[in-house]
């Protein structure tokens, strides 16, 4: 059985956490892919001594290894901006292209989440599903997240960091963080994670049954 559900959004709007309950519901097969692109934009901060070298950034992304995208240090704010100053260069994207697409199409269904499933990595994506909230209940939510590691954050940084991001994921040239003209659009401000989580199971047996 191959089934593909494709979870975009901006930054903390819940896509995550949908994307994880939602594969356990279904017993589906989960790919964070921010990781894939904080992943590269950890190597090459670290490789460059600060500095993001563009070919050094497509050498590591060609090369990524499971031990680069399991790293637990991959979800600070310092990362997430790497992540996604390398996600705007065409040859980054390439090169993670085809192990998202292979992840898709795995045995027993897949959930993938991100900026450009339901748009580029996965068009035909039976389940499309485009998670937002507020900048407001966003940048709350990231902050409670984040401050247990880092109590020297403040919300305002946080915030910084959720608008710059989704300036340049939203208006890059390649694979711009859109909703796919079929994606079913989830708005969780006002929402429980489970009321949430509800709605994509819903629409998912929805698609299931067609
Ligand atoms: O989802 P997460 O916040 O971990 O993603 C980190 C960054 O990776 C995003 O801000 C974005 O620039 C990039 N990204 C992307 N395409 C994806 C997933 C993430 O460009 N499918």
């Amino acid at each position: 059985m191959k089934f593909t559900v494709a979870i975009d959004g901006p930054a903390a709007a819940g896509k995550g956490t949908i994307a994880r309950l939602v594969a356990a519901e279904f017993g589906f097969a989960h790919l964070d892919t921010g990781l894939l692109y904080r992943a590269v934009g950890r190597k090459a901060l670290t490789l460059g001594r600060g500095v993001i070298e563009p070919e050094q950034a497509v050498k590591i992304a060609i090369e990524l290894s499971e031990d680069d995208i399991n790293r637990d240090d991959l979800r600070t704010a310092r990362v997430a901006q790497a992540a996604s100053k390398v996600a705007v260069l065409p040859k980054v994207r390439a090169a993670l292209l085809q192990f998202q697409q292979d992840f898709a199409r795995r045995e027993g269904g897949a959930i993938l989440d991100g900026r450009d499933i339901g748009t580029v990595i996965c068009p035909a994506a039976d389940v499309k599903l485009f998670v937002t909230a507020s900048d407001r209940v966003r940048a709350d939510r990231r902050f409670a997240e984040l401050l247990p590691k880092s109590p020297d954050l403040t919300l305002e940084r946080v915030r910084q960091d959720l608008m710059q991001r989704d300036l340049r994921d939203a208006s890059r040239d390649i694979a711009p963080m859109k909703p796919a003209n079929d994606a079913l659009m989830l708005d969780t401000t006002n929402m429980t994670i489970d009321a949430a989580v509800q709605a994509a199971i819903d629409a998912i047996k929805g698609a299931k049954k067609e």
